[in-house]
């Protein structure tokens, strides 16, 4: 539940590792400021003022009137308060407002009078008004008696530093996953097949070795597609010559050998078996010289489907295909072709009625390919992508074929980095479904 919350990208994730708890401290140490240094600084600062003015009423009380203006003259020097008496009707105890609780509730329990406290309206002074005797004490003062101005420094310098932090840490946290993403791409272009020449191993040491280790693979899976590829057809391309030289002898059998009745059934055998061998051989050669030599490129999957189903509806065979989605992706065309000719003439060998379609599902690419014939049961599925096996053991060359099809499709498919598999059709027989990434 929480990791759907929680950012998928390992620069989104880094960073908040180092912003959350950045965070949380700040706002821990700005709570105990606050609650415990401003506050202090605030009572204390509020106990001075209320002290300062009670101390006046006080002195006030015990002389007679005419020298109260030398008392609140000197007043006015010690602490730099503005003191002046106004008529008892400027005084209104419903105008007094709540600022400065602390302030109020210590001059409140200092002295007994009546009294309000307002702001002026900039907002620099404080003016508290106490009913004193039949006048009015009219005391000004600035708000900075009263409030720490180190709060707002503090919290600029605060936020302002982690601005800074958090603006050298996206610099780092970049310069370090540039290289695990550069070893994510090359991974991810090998794994469909497409080359990545110029990646090197970069950044930190863990890095660089995952990326040396990933080269190294890379060259090992090559060397053995390399290696398989040029044996075999090192192999097929020696039986060629053998088989043409027994097919001949088969020609040039003596007459009374060839026309003896009980030689002309095995004589036909023979021959077939060295025809489908020479196809077998014709059929993988032709795979293996495209095999790891083609060149990925950028093209339009649609215009490329769309091109190979007409060429079967210009020798009228009933093929159809749907275009959902415009694709545009990289791939080995010719092998693709490949692909897309064994899997649509199986479906009209085996099946007939064959759909073709393309539609883009998330980050992939499906082609169906459908046929309305009998299928192919769920326990044989596996074992028709093996070479050379045929559910059906004609060996009638017209609707026989070797068996490599389906072995060769779903080889050009893993190539792009794909998958291959095959299910029951809606349409009633085979459903081919090939996904590729895009
Ligand atoms: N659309 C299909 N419907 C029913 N069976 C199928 C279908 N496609 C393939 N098969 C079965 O799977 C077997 C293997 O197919 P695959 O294409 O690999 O070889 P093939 O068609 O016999 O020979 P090749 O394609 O090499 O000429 C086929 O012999 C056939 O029995
Ligand atoms: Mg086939």
């Amino acid at each position: 539940m929480s990791k759907k919350y929680l950012p998928k990208s390992l620069f989104t994730r880094s960073l908040l590792i180092l912003v959350v708890p950045t965070l949380l401290i700040q706002i821990v140490t700005a709570y105990i400021f606050f609650e415990r240094h401003w506050d202090n600084v605030t009572r204390h600062m509020s106990g001075a003022l209320a002290g300062d003015v009670a101390f006046l009423i006080n002195q006030l009380k015990d002389v007679p009137s005419k020298q109260k203006p030398s008392v609140v003259g000197e007043f006015e020097m010690a602490t730099g308060i503005d003191v002046s008496f106004e008529n008892l009707e400027s005084f209104n105890p419903k105008k007094s407002s709540d600022y400065f609780p602390e302030f109020q509730s210590l001059l409140r329990a200092k002295i007994k009078e009546k009294f309000t406290v307002q702001k002026t309206t900039d907002g620099e002074y404080i003016e508290v008004k106490i009913a004193f005797a039949s006048q009015v004490l009219r005391i000004i003062t600035s708000v900075k008696r009263l409030e720490s101005r180190t709060t707002t420094i503090f919290i600029t310098w605060t936020f302002g530093a982690s601005l800074l932090f958090l603006m050298v840490a996206i610099i780092f946290l970049r310069n370090q996953i540039r290289p695990i993403t550069r070893l994510a791409i090359a991974a991810d272009n090998f794994g469909r097949g497409v080359d990545t020449p110029d990646f090197r191993p970069h950044g930190a040491t863990e890095v660089r070795k995952a990326a040396r280790a990933f080269i190294i693979m890379r060259e090992r899976i090559r060397r053995q597609i390399r290696t398989r590829t040029d044996m075999l057809s090192g192999i097929s391309h020696d039986l060629r010559t053998p088989l043409t030289r027994m097919k001949l002898q088969l020609a040039m059998l003596p007459e009374d050998i060839s026309k003896r009745d009980d030689m002309q059934e095995v004589i036909a055998e023979l021959n077939d078996d060295v025809a489908q061998m020479q196809n077998m051989i014709k059929e993988y050669l032709d795979f293996a010289r495209d095999e790891g030599r083609e060149e990925t490129i950028k093209i339009q999957l649609d215009e490329l489907l769309k091109d190979v189903v007409s060429d079967y509806e210009r020798m009228q065979q009933p093929v159809v295909v749907t275009i959902k989605n415009k694709v545009e992706i990289e791939l080995r065309v010719s092998s693709i072709r490949r692909m897309l000719h064994n899997l649509i003439d199986n479906a009209l060998r085996y099946g007939k009625n064959c759909h073709v379609t393309l539609q883009v599902i998330g980050s992939y690419t499906e082609i169906w390919i459908d046929d309305e014939g009998a299928g192919i049961p769920e326990e044989k599925r596996e074992e028709v992508f093996k070479p050379f096996k045929r559910l059906e053991p004609s060996r009638n060359s017209k609707t026989g074929g070797v068996g490599l099809g389906l072995t060769i499709a779903r080889d050009v498919v893993m190539a792009h980095g794909g998958i291959i598999a095959l299910e029951a059709s809606p349409a009633g027989g085979l459903r081919v479904l090939i996904r590729l990434p895009i």
